[in-house]
């Protein structure tokens, strides 16, 4: 079992369960004053006794990192009838109270052994499966060491010559047009398809409104409504069908915000110097798909670390990563960047295919049209509403 078909198959659940009752919030307690930005797990939720105090997303991250941790389904920890309806997943069967003693007895080990920081994970233990192993692997021991997991790269202790982080990002710019061309990109829209586990991995349209410097929206056009994902510069919201989300309007806060921040912002090449402070290099040789990348990483505003893979060859960023503290470990979210194309009219390439990677889902977005310049009005990026179907 793996945890993508997991994520899928509760998805699938939800979705074949047509007559979804009415949001989860109705009939709670209304939020304090205030505390609209960033609804808290508990107060969304019926039965939430450890995981408190943590917005709703983080919520999710969270699940997010328990599936992964222990490639589990959703409905394996939930009961089969969580996969119909939101509320069922406040039921709880033994191998949910023990996840919830888990995170209590992790909580101690960290508290007692690292200073309260997140040192040891379920995923130290579990390494995707139910029952962490007890007895050393000698078949393991001795045999040749696996790939390195390209999303966690260790930067080498020494200096050894190799380009710097200047040159690395002097080369993608030229790669892709060069600085003079890409300063006249400030805005562009784009078309193209969508696909995922949250679509049952049907294509279903999706449009791209991106504006210079930082304001970025994606809408995808699922069969139950449009889901709709926006960062205007400060704020990070989505709006989507029931069936997809706990919440039909979710403020995205903290690192959901700034992976938004950072799509936006890597959306226009010629201001990656400016995104990330503090760029190192130096990482062992890696290659993806056989092909030899460099690395360089940089660290967000708020100190977020962020890695850039470029291709060797061709000069173009081919992979982000960008990490998501969870209330019980920090989840990896990548992007793959591919299939560069001529922007019409400027000189300039962009990928036209990328695909999104985290714990809870992956979903690829292809681009078939890209209109560079274009007026969108600022409404396009505020925060959005949720699909008619699921409006109450
Ligand atoms: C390893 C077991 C495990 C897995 C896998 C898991 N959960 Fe949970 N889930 C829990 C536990 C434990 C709680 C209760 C947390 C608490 O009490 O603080 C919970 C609570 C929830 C709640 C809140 C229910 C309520 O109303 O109180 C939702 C919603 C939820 N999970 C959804 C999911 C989704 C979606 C997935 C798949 C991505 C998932 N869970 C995967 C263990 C799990
Ligand atoms: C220090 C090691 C360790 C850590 C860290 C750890 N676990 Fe476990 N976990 C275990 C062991 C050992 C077992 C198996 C106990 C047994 O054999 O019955 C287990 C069993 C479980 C089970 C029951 C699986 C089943 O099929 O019955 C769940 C669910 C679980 N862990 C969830 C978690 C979650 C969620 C976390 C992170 C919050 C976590 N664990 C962190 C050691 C750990």
């Amino acid at each position: 079992m793996n945890v993508a078909r997991g994520w899928g198959l509760w998805l699938a659940g939800l979705l074949t369960a047509c007559a979804l009752g009415t949001t989860m919030v109705e009939g709670q307690a209304a939020p304090p004053a205030g505390a609209q930005q960033t609804l808290l797990a508990e107060q969304v939720f019926k039965n939430v006794q450890v995981l408190r105090g943590i917005p709703v997303k983080e919520f999710m991250e969270t699940m997010g990192f328990f599936a992964a941790s222990l490639s589990l389904n959703c409905s394996d920890c939930h009961s089969q009838a969580s996969a119909s309806n939101w509320a069922n997943y406040a039921d709880d069967i033994p191998i949910k109270q023990q996840a919830r003693r888990m995170v209590v007895m992790v909580n101690t080990i960290n508290k007692m052994n690292f200073g309260g920081a997140p040192a040891v994970t379920c995923y130290t233990c579990h390494r995707g499966s139910q029952r962490p192993k007890v007895i050393p692997s000698l078949a393991q021991q001795y045999a040749a060491p696996p790939d390195e997991d390209p999303d966690e790269v260790i930067p080498l202790p020494v200096t050894r010559p190799g380009p710097t982080a200047d040159q690395i990002l002097d080369r993608y710019l030229q790669a892709v047009g060069g600085a003079a061309a890409l300063a006249k990109l400030t805005s562009f829209t784009a078309k193209g398809t969508y696909d995922g586990f949250d679509s049952d991995f049907e294509k279903v349209p999706v449009d791209v409104y991106v504006k210079a410097p930082n304001q970025r929206t994606t809408v995808i056009h699922f069969r139950g409504g449009d889901s709709t994902t926006t960062f205007d510069g400060r704020e990070s919201w989505n709006a989507g069908p029931q069936d997809l989300a706990p919440l039909t309007l979710m403020p995205l806060v903290g690192a959901a915000m700034q992976g938004n921040r950072l799509d936006a912002q890597l959306s226009f090449p010629g201001q990656i110097k400016q995104v990330l402070t503090d760029l190192r290099t130096n990482f062992a040789a890696l290659r993806i798909d056989n092909r030899p990348v460099d690395i360089i990483e940089g660290k967000t505003p708020e100190g977020g670390i962020v890695k850039l893979y470029f291709d060797r060859e061709t000069g173009f960023l081919v992979r982000s990563v960008r990490y998501s503290r969870t209330a019980v470990g920090t989840n990896p979210i990548n992007v793959v960047y591919s299939n560069y194309q001529d922007v019409p009219g400027l000189g300039i390439k962009l990928p036209y295919t990328w695909v999104l990677t985290w714990t809870n889902g992956r979903g690829t977005y292809e681009m078939s049209s890209l209109q560079p310049n274009v007026n969108i009005e600022a409404a396009r990026f505020g925060k959005p509403t949720p699909p008619a179907a699921a409006q109450k």
